[in-house]
């Protein structure tokens, strides 16, 4: 039996990574520390909390007697660090706790973990470290980091602090840079999940700009095997890029949603841009084929159709997770828009 510690479990990827880990991975127990802030919801685990193989335990990445005491506690072989502030139109508004929990948070997460001696830290970041990118080109593991948002810019100076200590001190480690990720238990502030909620409810879908900027979505299962691919196969300190090959503008991710509910087209609404917008993003995952046999499984089409209908089908959750304080998001965020 190996332990690992994942961090984040309680988030979208997080939850959707110890789901998938529970049901393949016989020999593997997991550690979930989660702060459950806005976006985690231990109704995304429901069915494997009180799995004997997984543990679940309340508290902050940046808390370092609570790591010192977990590491005492557990022999953690590795950490998958999934926890971190995710969104980038939250980041605009106020940065503070992007840095503390994603810059500062996986410092102490890192000194921790070297202090424990753990074998092995995977980073989970983003290609969002690379900027933006025109019409042509993708990012590849070299394309230099030139984050814009104070998300990607905060993710870039975890993975910074990821690979010195790596340089530094030696610590196994690995960086995983993923695209845009959908799929069950997202938090509908993110763009397919929030379009769905408000489609089915037929309210305007907020189109940011012209939607015509351009993102490269993957199923998160997909993400979720590419994770522990590099895991458990990737070489002590690369980063290996993550990709869906799918990359579709807002305006016909947006569109599709609707045909599959069978909204009306003149739900869409353009409405004021974000600030500072990167415009294109595409992944070269060729290196995680090379190197981990490893590539996307699910089409795009046939896997936002599933997406879609998952979300019908759980109109409980996506009911429960828009109560309360979403509602006040909702408007901060979009009245005056
Ligand atoms: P999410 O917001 O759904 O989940 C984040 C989780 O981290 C939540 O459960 C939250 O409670 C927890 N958390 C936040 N601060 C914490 C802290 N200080 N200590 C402990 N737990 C804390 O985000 P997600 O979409 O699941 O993203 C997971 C990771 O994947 C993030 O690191 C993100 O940057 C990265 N990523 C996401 C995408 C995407 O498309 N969603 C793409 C590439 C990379
Ligand atoms: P998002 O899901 O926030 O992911 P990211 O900004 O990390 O790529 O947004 C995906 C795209 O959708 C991005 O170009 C912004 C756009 N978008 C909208 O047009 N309207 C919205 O309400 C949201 C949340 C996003």
């Amino acid at each position: 039996m190996q332990t690992v510690m994942i961090t984040g479990g309680a988030g979208f990827i997080g939850a959707n990574l110890i789901r998938f880990l529970l049901e393949s991975e016989t020999e593997v127990e997991i550690v979930n520390l989660d702060k459950l802030t806005y976006s985690g919801n231990l109704g995304n685990l429901t069915e494997v909390m009180e799995h004997p193989r997984h543990c679940f335990v309340k508290g902050d990445i940046g808390d370092r007697k609570l790591l010192r005491e977990l590491f005492a506690k557990h022999r953690i072989a590795g950490i998958l660090n999934l926890a971190a502030e995710s969104h980038v139109d939250r980041s605009i508004d106020d940065a503070a706790v992007f840095v503390q929990t994603n810059v500062l948070g996986t410092q102490a997460l890192l000194a921790e973990a070297m202090a424990a001696k753990v074998e092995r830290f995977l980073q989970v970041s983003t290609d969002e470290v690379y900027g933006s990118l025109g019409a042509e080109g993708k990012f590849s593991e070299d394309t230099p980091l030139s984050p814009n948002s104070p998300y990607s810019a905060s993710k870039a100076g975890a993975d910074l602090l990821v690979q010195a200590c790596h340089h530094t001190y030696g610590l196994n480690t690995v960086i995983t840079r993923c695209s845009n990720n959908y799929g069950p238990y997202q938090f509908p502030e993110k763009m397919i999940p929030l379009m769905i909620n408000n489609a089915r409810q037929g309210l305007p879908l907020p189109v940011y700009g012209d939607g015509m900027q351009v993102r490269d979505w993957i199923h998160v299962l997909d993400h979720c095997r590419a994770i522990w691919a590099a895991f458990c196969r990737g070489r002590s300190g690369q980063v290996y890029n993550i990709g869906g090959d799918s990359e579709r503008t807002n305006l016909e991710v947006v569109r599709t949603i609707l045909r599959i509910l069978g909204q009306p087209e003149s739900l869409i609404s353009h409405v004021r841009d974000r600030l500072g917008h990167d415009r294109r993003y595409a992944i070269d995952a060729s290196k995680m084929e090379r190197e981990l046999d490893w590539r996307p499984a699910v089409d795009f089409e046939t896997g936002l159709a599933e997406t879609v209908n998952w979300y019908r089908e759980h109109a409980d959750w996506l009911d429960q997770v828009v109560s309360g304080d979403y509602q006040n998001y909702y408007r901060r965020m979009y009245e005056g828009r």
